[in-house]
C-alpha cells in the first residue's frame, strides 16, 4: 500500500484479507443481493431478534446508518420488545409470544436480512431458519453452542451460498485492531510467539430480577441450558484476536476453571484458566475471573521483537529492548528515530495517539512524525475512524446492498466457536483438548 492510498476503502479491504487469513479460513465471496430491495444503493429491510442488552447497544448504532431501515422487531420479554422499538425510533412491526414467533417474521417478503442477538443456545437454529427463509444474517458472538451445530450452520450456508453471513465479533471491524494486525504482518514485533488475554472483574456477572420467574430469561449466562459461561461471553472475543495475529486456529487446549468464589446457585464457572496451543510452539493464555479486576481486559500480543497491548480503543506498542539479528541481518529497518525508538522501548508508543494535542513538545513532534511514517508504509490509518460496533454493522448493510467483502465470515465464527467449546470441555473434563484432525 502507498502512501496517499490508504483510505477507509484500504481498510475494508485490507480487513477482509487479514479475515481471510485467519484460522485457515477460506475467502468469503462478496453475496450479490438477492432481494429487489437491497439491491446496490437500496435500502436494506431488516428484523431484529432479540432486543435485549446487546440487541439495543445494535439498535442504537443501526438507527444512525442509512442504508438500513428495521421493518420488524422479536422478543419473548415485553420490555425488551418496547425498549428495542423505541431505540431503533422506525416503528417497526413487532413480533413476541412463543419462543419460535420469530419465524413467523421470517416469513415476510419484504424483508432482506436478519439480526440476532438472542442467547447464545438459540443461535444455531434461529441461523438455520433465517437463511433458509432467504435472508442474510448478522448473529452475534460465540456463533453456535454446540459442536454438531457448526456444520449444520455450514450445510445452511452453503445452500444459500448467495446470502451474507457474518458474526458480530466487532474487534474484526476496529482499525485500530486492523492497524495492529499490519504491524504484525509487517513484523513489527518480529516472530509472534505468544499471547496473553484476560478479562478480569470484580463483579458477580448477574443481572437483577425482579421476578424469580424471571431468573433463567434474564440470568441465562449463568445456567449452562443456555451459555457457554466466561468462555463463551468474554474469551470469544480475545481468542478470535490470537487466532487472527497467528492466522491459525489451535491444536489444542488445556484448562481448569470453577464455582470457587460466587457459591450462588450459578451453574457457569467464576474463573476460568486455559492454554491454547498453536501449530509452531505458539500459545495463547487466558483468564477471567470474577473476584479481581485491577487487570481489566486486553490482549497482549508478544514477538521477539516487540509487544503490542490492545483492546477497543486503545493500543500500545512496545518494544524490545535488545535488537536482535534475525538471518544473520540486524532488523533496525522498522521503526525510524531514536528518541521514538528509546520511546517504544521504555514507555510504549501510542498507536491511536491524540492528534488534537496542543504546545507539541520535541517528542509529541517526534512521535508524530512515526505515526506519518507508519501511515507512508500502509501501517496507519489516518481516517478518522467509526467505533468497531457501527462498523460491524455498516459493513453488514454494505455487503449485503453493494457486495462489499465480509469483516467476520462465518469461517471466523466457526473457528471462534471451536475455541469456545474446546476450551469448556478441557476444563470441564481436566483433560488437553485436541483440534480434530483435518481431513487432507
Ligand atoms: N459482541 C459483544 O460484545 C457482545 C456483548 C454482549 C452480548 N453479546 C451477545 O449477544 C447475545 C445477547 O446477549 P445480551 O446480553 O443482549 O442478552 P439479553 O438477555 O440482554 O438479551 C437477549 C434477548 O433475547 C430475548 N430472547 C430470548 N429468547 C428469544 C426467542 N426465542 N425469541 C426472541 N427473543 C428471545 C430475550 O428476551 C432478551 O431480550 C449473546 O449471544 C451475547 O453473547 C455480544
Amino acid at each position: 500500500m502507498k502512501k496517499k492510498d490508504v483510505t477507509r476503502r484500504d481498510f475494508l479491504k485490507s480487513a477482509a484479507v487479514a479475515a481471510v487469513a485467519a484460522g485457515g479460513v477460506r475467502p468469503v465471496k462478496a453475496a450479490p443481493a438477492l432481494l429487489s430491495s437491497s439491491s446496490p444503493g437500496s435500502t436494506v429491510h431488516y428484523g431484529f431478534i432479540g432486543t435485549g442488552t446487546e440487541g439495543c447497544d445494535l439498535l442504537k448504532r443501526l438507527a444512525t446508518i442509512p442504508e438500513g431501515r428495521c421493518i420488524a422487531t422479536c422478543d419473548i420479554y415485553a420490555p425488551n420488545l418496547k425498549r428495542g422499538v423505541e431505540t431503533i425510533g422506525s416503528n417497526p412491526q413487532t413480533y413476541t409470544g412463543s419462543p419460535t414467533e420469530y419465524r413467523r417474521m421470517l416469513e415476510r417478503k419484504d424483508m432482506d436480512a436478519v439480526l440476532i442477538a438472542t442467547p447464545l443456545n438459540e443461535h444455531a437454529q434461529m441461523v438455520i431458519d433465517s437463511l433458509n427463509a432467504g435472508k442474510h444474517v448478522f448473529v452475534e458472538k460465540t456463533m453456535y453452542f454446540k459442536e454438531e451445530e457448526g456444520e449444520a450452520i455450514r450445510k445452511a450456508a452453503e445452500a444459500n451460498s448467495k446470502l451474507v453471513v457474518q458474526i458480530g465479533l466487532q474487534r474484526r471491524s476496529s482499525v485500530l485492531y486492523n492497524v495492529a494486525m499490519q504491524m504484525i504482518r509487517k513484523g513489527a514485533l518480529g516472530k509472534v510467539m505468544f499471547v496473553r488475554a484476560q478479562w478480569h472483574r470484580n463483579n458477580n456477572w448477574r443481572r437483577p430480577v425482579r421476578d424469580p420467574q424471571k431468573e433463567r430469561l434474564i440470568n441465562w449466562r449463568m445456567y449452562r441450558e443456555y451459555s457457554g459461561g466466561l468462555m463463551a461471553e468474554l474469551a470469544s472475543h480475545q481468542v478470535d484476536v490470537a487466532n487472527w495475529a497467528f492466522g491459525a486456529e489451535p491444536v489444542s487446549v488445556m484448562g481448569t476453571g470453577g464455582i470457587d468464589y460466587w457459591k450462588d446457585g450459578r451453574e457457569v464457572c467464576d474463573n476460568v484458566e486455559v492454554i491454547f496451543r498453536y501449530p509452531e510452539g505458539r500459545k495463547m493464555l487466558f483468564s477471567s475471573i470474577l473476584y479481581n479486576a485491577h487487570f481489566g481486559f486486553n490482549e497482549q500480543i508478544m514477538g521477539d521483537r516487540g509487544t503490542l497491548i490492545i483492546t477497543i480503543g486503545k493500543g500500545m506498542y512496545y518494544r524490545e529492548a535488545v535488537a536482535k539479528a534475525t538471518n544473520g541481518k540486524a532488523k533496525e529497518d522498522w521503526w525510524a528515530g531514536a528518541t521514538v525508538t528509546e520511546q517504544a522501548v521504555q514507555k510504549g508508543i501510542p498507536l491511536f495517539p491524540d492528534e488534537a494535542q496542543r504546545n507539541q513538545g520535541f517528542l509529541d513532534r517526534e512521535l508524530l512524525y512515526a505515526r506519518r511514517w507508519l501511515a507512508s508504509m500502509g501501517i496507519y490509518d489516518y481516517e478518522e475512524p467509526h467505533e468497531p460496533y457501527w462498523m460491524e454493522l455498516s459493513n453488514f448493510l454494505a455487503s449485503i446492498r453493494d457486495g462489499k467483502p465480509i469483516a467476520c465470515p462465518l469461517e471466523i465464527g466457526m473457528a471462534d466457536a471451536r475455541c469456545v467449546i474446546y476450551g469448556n470441555r478441557a476444563i470441564d473434563t481436566g483433560a488437553t483438548v485436541n483440534w480434530p484432525k483435518k481431513e487432507a
